[in-house]
C-alpha cells in the first residue's frame, strides 16, 4: 500500500533545509581535515584519538545492516537509542498541540512521555485481557480521533507477548497514518519480525535496538527501518553527529560477530526456562504470563511489598502495579542472578 508520507509530515519539516555539517559536505578521500574546528593535536582523558567528529550518517554500520537484512542503507536510520528514533518520529509527523498518537497500554512508557514532551494528545486503546490488540476498538479510535502515529510494541513491554500477525496486518492495511512497530525484543523470537512487510508499506517504521540481545545498552544505539522518504526526514531532523565514534566502532564489530549474539540469546532463553519454572511453582505467584522476550511479567500477591523487600536485599525488579494490578516484571539475569532472586523471593 502506498501512502503519501510526505504529506503526513509537519509543514515546517517538509520545508526544512537540514544543517549541512562539515563532515557531511565532504565526499572522497583526504588526509588532512581542517574543516570542522576540532583539536588536531590530541584527546584529553584517553590515549585513543577522539579528536575528529564521527561519520554523521554512520555508513559502515548501515552498510553491514543493509547486507544482513537485505535492505538498502537508505532504509536505515541510527539513533542514540531507539528512544531518539521515537522522539524524532513524533517531531517529524506530529504538530505540537494539534496531532494525536495512539498507544495500547500497558506498553512501553516512552511513547506517552515522548508524546507529552511534544505536546501531543495520546489516544489509549488498552490491550485485551490476554494482552493482544483490541483491533475493533483501535479501528474505532482511528475513525474517531484520526491519530497521526500508531505505536505497536511486539513483543510488548512490559507484558512480554508477541502480537498476533493478523491483528498487526489488519491495522497496517487499514491505517493511513504512520505505523511504528517497536521490535526491541525481536531477537528473542526473530522469526516474528515485520521487517519483511517494509516493501509493502511505505508508512511503516520498525524500531530495533542494540540494547537488549546485543548487550550494548550502555553505548546507546537504536535502529529505525523505513521507506527512504521517511529515513531522509529522520536524517534531516536528527542532530548532526548523533552516534559517537566509539559506538560506531563497537557496533560495526558486533555486526561481524552475529554468532555471539545468537549464542547469548540461546543462553538467555535457557535461563528464562528455569526462571519461568521457579516462578510458576512459587505459592504466592498468582500468574506467570507468556514471554517472547528476555523478561517475565507476573502477578504476585502483595506485589509492592515483595518489590520493596527484594529491593532491601539489593535485588531490583520492576514494580508494574501502576500499570497492572499486582504486576511485576523481571529481566532474565545470569543463572546466578536468577537463583539469588528466587532464593530471596
Ligand atoms: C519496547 C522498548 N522500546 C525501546 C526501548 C528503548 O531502547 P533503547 O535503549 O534503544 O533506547 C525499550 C527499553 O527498555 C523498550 O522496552
Amino acid at each position: 500500500m502506498k501512502t503519501d508520507v510526505r504529506s503526513l509530515m509537519r509543514a515546517n519539516i517538509q520545508k526544512l533545509t537540514p544543517y549541512a555539517s562539515a563532515r557531511s559536505e565532504f565526499t572522497g578521500k583526504a588526509d588532512i581535515f581542517l574543516d570542522a574546528n576540532e583539536n588536531s593535536f590530541a584527546s584529553v582523558g584517553t590515549d585513543t584519538d577522539y579528536t575528529r567528529y564521527p561519520d554523521p550518517l554512520q555508513k559502515a554500520i548501515k552498510q553491514k545492516l543493509a547486507q544482513i537484512e537485505q535492505l538498502s542503507p537508505e532504509q536505515i536510520f541510527l539513533g542514540n537509542g531507539s528512544d531518539e528514533g521515537i522522539d524524532l518520529l513524533l517531531r517529524i509527523f506530529c504538530e505540537p498541540g494539534k496531532d494525536k498518537v495512539l498507544t495500547m497500554p500497558p506498553t512501553y512508557g516512552m511513547y506517552k512521555v515522548s508524546a507529552d514532551i511534544n505536546d501531543l494528545e495520546v489516544v489509549s486503546v488498552p490491550l485485551k485481557a490476554d494482552f493482544s490488540i483490541d483491533v475493533p476498538n483501535v479501528l474505532k479510535a482511528i475513525e474517531a480521533f484520526s491519530p497521526k502515529v500508531l505505536f505497536i510494541c511486539s513483543p510488548n513491554n512490559p507484558t512480554g507477548n508477541l502480537q498476533n500477525r493478523e491483528d498487526v496486518l489488519a491495522l497496517l492495511k487499514a491505517f493511513k497514518g504512520i505505523v511504528a512497530i517497536d521490535e526491541a525484543y525481536i531477537d528473542f523470537c526473530a522469526e516474528h519480525s515485520f521487517l519483511s512487510e517494509l516493501p509493502h508499506f511505505n508508512n511503516l517504521v520498525i524500531f530495533r535496538t542494540f540494547s537488549k540481545a546485543w548487550g550494548l545498552a550502555a553505548l546507546r544505539l537504536g535502529i529505525a527501518y523505513a521507506s527512504p522518504e521517511i529515513i531522509s526526514a529522520f536524517n534531516g531532523v536528527k542532530p548532526p553527529y548523533n552516534i559517537n565514534a566509539h559506538t560506531q566502532i563497537i557496533a560495526a564489530q558486533a555486526l561481524e560477530d552475529i554468532g555471539k549474539k545468537t549464542k547469548l540469546v540461546q543462553e538467555i532463553l535457557d535461563a528464562k526456562k528455569d526462571l519461568l519454572a521457579a516462578l510458576s511453582s512459587h505459592p504466592a505467584v498468582e500468574e506467570v504470563f507468556r514471554s517472547d522476550t528476555n523478561f517475565i511479567f507476573f502477578k504476585m500477591k502483595d506485589a509492592t511489598k515483595v518489590y520493596q523487600k527484594l529491593l532491601n536485599e539489593g535485588i531490583i525488579i520492576r514494580n508494574q502495579t501502576k500499570v497492572y494490578p499486582e504486576g511485576l516484571r523481571i529481566t532474565v539475569g545470569t543463572p546466578a542472578e536468577n537463583e539469588a532472586f528466587i532464593k530471596a523471593l
